[in-house]
């Protein structure tokens, strides 16, 4: 499988405070990865680091073949990264379909714009009711339904996400996933932070385990479930002795 986006060696500081510890990820073309890992570890500046707002202070990260870290965010956008971040950030006065806009923004508006409407309501279709509606005044799961509507206006080839089930009830956690799974089947690559290690690995081809800033752990999500020690962590299974 053809590699999309790889962490080499990146290490990231807040001032004096090392996050990201020589870490290395790889995401092959079509898969769902996930990143998981306990609170203030470092998975969002993870994300961050993917997207330009955080850059690394040693290390590279590559998309495609190509070393983005002194990249601008919007740079990293044309060339195909698309963000679903914490706190969804819509653009909170605009209506669902200027949203669904500003995700076309890099790409010339033509037929294919319609076209990925289209897509966008098939996969959503309370996002179609509600497009005159301002986004501010969505529910959070509708919100969400709106930023990974958005991202795929952009016809990414990444889409990296963080915490999607995040104040979610259940219902609204089980559909994103599906959909999550079904923009995948499309093709889309996948890279996701999630705290809910159950729903992430049963729809992840792989997963990375994330320590105060350090991979302790990575492999096939089928793998990762049966370790005791993510069983124990993260899957809610207290060991039994
Ligand atoms: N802009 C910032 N300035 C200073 N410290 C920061 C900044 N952003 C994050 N941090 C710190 O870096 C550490 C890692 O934060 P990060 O947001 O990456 O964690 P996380 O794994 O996403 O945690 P959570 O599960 O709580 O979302 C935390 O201790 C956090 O306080
Ligand atoms: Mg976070």
């Amino acid at each position: 499988m053809p590699e999309l986006l790889r962490f080499q060696d990146v290490n990231t500081h807040y001032g004096d405070l090392h996050v990201l510890k020589d870490v290395n990820y790889t995401i092959g073309q079509g898969e769902i990865v996930s990143l998981l890992g306990g609170n203030a570890c470092g998975k969002s500046t993870t994300m961050k680091t993917i997207m330009g707002v955080v850059r690394p202070t040693t290390g590279s990260v590559i998309f495609d073949g190509v070393a983005i870290e002194t990249m601008s965010t919007a740079e990293r956008v044309k060339r195909g990264i698309a963000p679903v971040l914490e706190a969804r950030r819509l653009f909170p006065r605009m209506t669902v379909y200027e949203n669904l806009e500003m995700g076309a923004y890099t790409r010339k508006r033509g037929p294919d714009f319609n076209q990925d409407l289209e897509r966008v309501y098939s996969l959503f279709p309370r996002v179609k009711e509600r497009l005159n509606q301002v986004s501010g005044t969505l529910s959070g799961g509708e919100q969400q339904m709106v930023a990974i509507g958005r991202a795929l206006m952009a016809r990414p080839r990444l889409i990296c996400m963080d915490e999607p089930s995040m104040g979610l009830s259940p219902l609204f956690v089980e559909q994103v996933f599906e959909i999550i799974q079904e923009i995948n089947r499309q093709g889309m690559t996948i890279f996701m932070v999630e705290q809910n290690a159950n729903m992430a690995l049963s729809i992840a081809h792989r997963a990375y385990v994330l320590q105060t800033g350090k991979v302790v752990l990575s492999g096939s999500a089928a793998e990762l479930r049966r370790d005791p020690s993510i069983r124990e962590a993260y899957l809610g299974e207290l060991q039994v002795t």
